[in-house]
């Protein structure tokens, strides 16, 4: 169940809200940075997961640089603290403007994903009178086993230089007076969760193209093996911070590194998920034909994984917890939200506790690619984001009849 130290403080809050679990996301990071440490594998944080501006804060402060994907994530970036230099602009499609912003906060790397984009970034630095530091994004096709919509490894995805290009590519970027070659780039997909099979798998792959481009005469001095760490969305509570030893361990395993190689990986979901939580309150127990209905106010324009993955997040009732002490019966319900479209549902044949109107309810695992792909359709605010240790801060619900 969710951990609230301040229940009735948290029940005045105006729902929905993102809420942030600091001490878990503090011991997420403290993890993080310690096996980063350890094993000397340096930790670009994928701001696209959650750019919340005090969960940045801290990932900075403890050292752990940027992966980026737009000029305005680069910005956000450098005024969260993190060192320019370790900051890394990934992306398909850059603009001009972006690429010029990337210049002036002098990035650590452009991660190219075509021969057309390293002519473009190289152009842009000859007018610009600097040199750009240039990783090729390879496409290792590997089939990372997870949902094909965050596939990103394979022949058909469309990222990455695949392997038809490689000797071009790496004639580009060693002969280009406006290009210092910075290294080779992999990323095959997001929620891995057979961690010890599949980055293994990259890892052979990997050594076989390092391999193959010093052949090619080039110094890969860095290797960055990307994100996709899965995390338990079964069970939060049973495995609140992912399994980053076994993933680092598995790299340092199978990775063949020499000493002056450097050994980057961009996780963004595996950081920030388990501590984030989507509370929403019950508006209405609605019964149907043949289902029950709990329709609550979030909905999925807060959170769009359910209807646009099918992703499963788990779905509690905090009122049943803390002000009943799980005393009450169990019902299945369909949870929904209130935008005009039957995706709109956050679970189905959800076993909860019975639920009534005003009963708050928990989406768990909400903190990575929850508050960042919100929208307001159906012109619905934002929800923002309350802190666990700041939530007597927080917005209070409105009193909308006098003498409430
Ligand atoms: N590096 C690159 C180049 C990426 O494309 C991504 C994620 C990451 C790192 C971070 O991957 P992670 O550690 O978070 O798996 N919206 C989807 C996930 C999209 C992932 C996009 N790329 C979701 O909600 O599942």
């Amino acid at each position: 169940m969710l951990a609230i130290n301040d229940f009735p403080a948290f029940k005045k809050v105006a729902t929905p809200f993102y809420y942030y679990d600091v001490d878990l996301f503090e011991k997420t990071i403290k993890t993080v940075a310690e096996l980063s440490k350890e094993t000397g594998i340096k930790v670009h944080y994928s701001v696209k997961a959650n750019a919340d501006r005090r969960l940045n804060d801290i990932i900075s402060s403890a050292g752990l640089g940027a992966d980026c994907v737009s000029g305005d994530e680069i910005e956000f970036a450098v005024t969260c603290g993190y060192k320019p230099k370790d900051i890394f602009f990934a992306g398909v499609g850059k603009t001009d403007r972006e690429i010029c912003q990337a210049f002036q906060v002098g990035i650590g790397a452009f991660v190219v994903e075509s021969l057309e984009e390293i002519q473009i970034i190289s152009d842009i630095a000859r007018r610009l009178g600097r040199k750009a530091s240039i990783s090729l994004r390879i496409n290792p096709n590997i089939d990372p086993h997870t949902h094909h919509y965050i596939t990103t490894g394979l022949y058909e995805d469309k990222f990455g230089i695949s392997d038809r290009s490689f000797d071009e590519a790496a004639a580009m970027v060693s002969t280009d007076p406006n290009i210092d070659f910075f290294g080779l780039q992999f990323h095959i997909g997001s929620q891995i969760l057979e961690v010890e099979d599949v980055v293994r798998l990259e890892c052979e792959k990997v050594n076989q193209i390092v391999a193959k481009f010093e052949s090619n005469g080039l110094v890969i001095k860095n290797i960055d093996l990307g994100g996709g760490l899965g995390v338990d969305y079964d069970d939060p509570d049973r495995n609140p911070v992912a399994d980053f030893r076994t993933w680092f361990s598995t790299i340092d395993k199978w990775l063949v590194r020499r000493p002056d190689q450097t050994v980057h990986v961009e996780p963004g979901r595996s950081i920030v998920a388990q501590c984030g939580s989507l509370i929403t309150e019950v508006l209405y127990v609605k019964k149907g034909e043949n289902r029950r209905f709990l329709m609550v106010d979030a909905g999925m324009n807060d959170l769009i994984r359910p209807a646009l993955y099918g992703a499963y997040h788990k779905i509690e009732n905090v009122s049943a917890h803390y002000d009943d002490n799980d005393g009450r019966e169990t019902r299945v319900y369909d949870v929904v939200g209130p935008v005009c479209e039957s995706a709109d549902t956050f679970g189905k044949e959800r076993s909860l506790a019975k639920s009534h109107r005003g009963d708050l309810i928990a989406i768990r695992s909400a903190g990575a690619y929850g508050q960042v792909m919100a929208s307001n359709y159906n012109m619905r605010p934002f929800a923002p984001a309350v802190y666990s240790d700041r939530l007597v801060e927080a917005r209070r619900r409105k009193d909308y009849f006098a003498g409430e």
